[in-house]
């Protein structure tokens, strides 16, 4: 019969008390397989497994909820946790490291009577924002086969393919040579065992040679760019076919979440350059891709047919428009729409929206 741990040994070789593994177990993130004759709570060489997981996400300053999805992903093995708890406990040791030698130097620098300048100051801080809401990105965002579908064809027959802004990779074909480009250390690290080699660089200034590839990719990433046109000659440049899933922003303005509940979203994109802008920086076209509505992949308009998706705080964590937009903007709209949904408002205003399986939102693929 298979060995197990009581509870209080568990709880003295991990460093916790009985009643945090007493608290894991209600709330269902880990419940140990068996009881012993006398009702206490006892501990698989599995269960040890996943609570090794557990406490190093904690350690990490992940939340029990993103925990719960993480441990809970089927296509993450025990493996795959470790190689990522690795990825991430480096990053979290360079950053450490930077900051201690940031520290030293200013204090060099008061020693001596220099004061150090604001930006010297914040340098060390300005961490990406991919980087702050990069551990909540794989609860809810994967890959949506009919987007997917539609980029791979657009991809032709290119064999090399540089994915560029690639997060975690969710639409890196499987059948073709994949170099992933992604700056956020915290994304490198999400990225799942076995995906394509990821190098970090920003799209403005790839470290390929002209030519490189046969085409590159990017998706939902191109409004995060500092200077999108730049970054968009740079994919011109290294590849010889572009494809890039993005939106329009004037048609984006429709979208019932930002006409009704989000008016800020304006602000994000206001100063932005216009969709003709983004596909003549690559020589190409415009296509609508209508988002179906029961979309895999829980990026900002995927609930438009499923509005009470947006209550959910775990949806909004892995979309940088609710973080962008800061809290009071965000509580604001979550508040209208929950107030919305129970008195029968929003369902009066979008009623036409049950009858469909797709819709416009401005979402587009620019192929050239
Ligand atoms: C919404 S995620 C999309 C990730 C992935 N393409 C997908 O579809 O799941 C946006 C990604 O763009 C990356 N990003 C931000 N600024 C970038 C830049 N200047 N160059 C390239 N990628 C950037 C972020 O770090 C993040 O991983």
């Amino acid at each position: 019969m298979e060995e197990h741990l009581t509870v209080g040994h568990v709880a003295e070789l991990a460093g916790v008390t009985v009643r945090t593994l007493h608290h894991y177990d209600e709330i269902g993130l880990l419940q140990p397989s068996t009881r012993t004759p006398a009702g206490y709570r006892a501990y698989s060489a599995g269960d040890v497994e996943r609570l090794r997981e557990v406490l190093a996400y904690r350690r990490l300053g992940f939340g029990l909820r993103e925990i719960a999805d993480l441990v809970d992903d089927p296509t993450t093995d025990a493996v795959a946790h470790l190689r990522r708890l690795r990825g991430l406990l480096v990053d979290q040791r360079d950053r450490a490291a930077a900051m201690v030698t940031a520290i030293d130097r200013e204090l060099e620098a008061r020693a001596m009577g220099i004061r150090t300048t604001p930006e010297e100051q914040l340098r060390v801080f300005g961490a990406q924002l991919y980087d702050t809401i990069g551990a909540a990105y794989p609860a809810t965002r994967r890959t949506e086969p009919r987007i997917a579908a539609r980029i791979w064809a657009a991809l032709g027959d290119a064999r090399t393919v540089l994915n560029v802004g690639a997060g975690t990779g969710s639409y890196e074909p499987a059948d073709r040579d994949v170099t992933a480009v992604e700056p956020s250390a915290v994304m490198r690290a999400l990225r799942p065992a076995g995906a394509a080699p990821c190098v970090a660089a920003a799209a403005d200034s790839l470290p390929f040679e002209d030519q490189s590839f046969d085409a590159a990719m990017a998706v939902s990433t191109v409004h995060h760019w500092p200077d999108p046109i730049a970054g968009l000659r740079e994919l011109r440049r290294v590849a010889r076919r572009v494809v890039v899933f993005t939106y329009d922003a004037a048609s984006h303005q429709r979208f019932w979440l930002n006409r009704d509940y989000l008016p800020e979203f304006a602000g994000l994109v206001v100063g932005g350059p216009a969709l003709a802008d983004l596909t003549r920086a690559i020589g190409g076209r415009a296509e609508p891709l209508p988002v179906p509505w029961d979309c895999a992949d829980g990026f900002f308009e995927a609930y438009w047919r499923r509005p009470e998706a947006y209550l959910d705080e775990h949806v909004r964590r892995a979309v940088s428009v609710w973080t962008r937009v800061g809290p009071e903007a965000e509580q604001r709209a979550v508040r209208k729409l929950r107030a919305d949904l129970s008195s029968g408002v929003w369902a009066e205003r979008n009623g036409e929206l049950a009858d469909l399986d797709a819709a416009d939102l401005g979402l587009r693929l620019l192929v050239a």
